[in-house]
């Protein structure tokens, strides 16, 4: 599996799963455009990566401020072969305590930016007549869990997008892979937002006795490389997919049930 010098821009690279996957893919021949709010933690994550690096601060909150950022990408490399929509936000609340700024916070850098970013960058893509969008959504995707609510329909929403963008692309040479992770041992309960707005602070159990973002990377570079269109990385959690299909009864009063904050 190669990515030689294929340009690939990570966003939400400054931890965590996209650092990982920053670090995969430059292992794996591919330059790099490395995104996310902290430009210092980007740097340092440049610094590691043996690969030619381009570091593009952004907040995927600002939607109007992502065409000039993929301006900056083209003006650079030219061309771009993989997007990683990875950036996001997670929530550590229940619905009716969780405010409504907090339920839009989370659609607006988890769905819409990622969705503002992948419109601004597909004219480029379809010119090549190839190009990968991959999404890095979550099993929250397919699924609802206690203290969740927006990050899960944040992360439903997107299923929905790419689902029916994918239908469209076909034919293109424009594909899109959705992956969603189980617990993966990475900062995201910490920066999880709580019904306030505030972040938790603290590292849930699940996450941290989660898959290393090291080994979700080199589970997902292949499915990326054979341009799969949805995966689902973590241990025994990933099996609520299926069992949601099958059982659904059965896995509702499962959910009851969840301890997993
Ligand atoms: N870890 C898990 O168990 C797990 C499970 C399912 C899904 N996921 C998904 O995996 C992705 C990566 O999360 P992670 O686990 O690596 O968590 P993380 O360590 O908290 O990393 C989140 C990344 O997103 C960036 N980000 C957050 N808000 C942003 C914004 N407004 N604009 C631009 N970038 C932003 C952060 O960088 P800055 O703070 O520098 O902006 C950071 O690089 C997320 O989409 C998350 O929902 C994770």
């Amino acid at each position: 599996m190669s990515f030689q010098n294929q340009v690939v821009w990570v966003t939400g690279a400054s931890a965590g799963i996209g650092e990982a996957l920053a670090r995969a893919f430059a292992r794996a021949g591919a330059r790099l455009v490395l995104s996310a709010r902290n430009e210092a933690e980007l740097q340092r994550v440049a610094a590691c990566t043996p690969a030619e690096t381009l570091v593009v601060p952004l907040d995927l909150a600002d939607a109007a401020s992502l065409p000039a950022k993929v301006q900056l990408v083209l003006a650079h490399f030219g061309r771009l072969d993989v997007l990683v929509n990875n950036g996001g936000v997670s929530q550590r609340s229940l619905a009716l305590e969780t405010s409504l700024e907090v339920d839009r916070r989370l659609m607006e850098v988890n769905y819409f930016g990622t969705v503002a970013l992948s419109k601004a960058v597909l004219p480029q893509l379809l010119a090549q007549g190839s190009g990968r969008i991959v999404t890095i959504s979550s099993l929250v995707g397919k699924f609802g869990t206690p203290y969740r609510s927006a990050y899960a329909a944040s992360k439903h929403a997107l299923h929905g997008f790419f689902d029916s963008l994918r239908a469209e692309l076909h034919g293109s040479g424009v594909g899109i892979t959705i992956l969603c992770p189980g617990f993966i041992r990475t900062g995201v309960s910490v920066n999880a937002l709580t019904g306030d707005g505030r972040a938790l602070g603290t590292m849930d159990e699940a996450t941290e006795q989660g898959l290393a973002p090291a080994e979700f990377a080199r589970r997902a570079l292949p499915l990326i490389a054979r341009g799969e269109n949805e995966a689902y990385i973590g241990g025994r959690e990933t099996l609520g997919v299926f069992l949601k299909r099958f059982a659904p009864g059965l896995f509702a009063r499962f959910l009851t049930r969840a301890k997993v904050r």
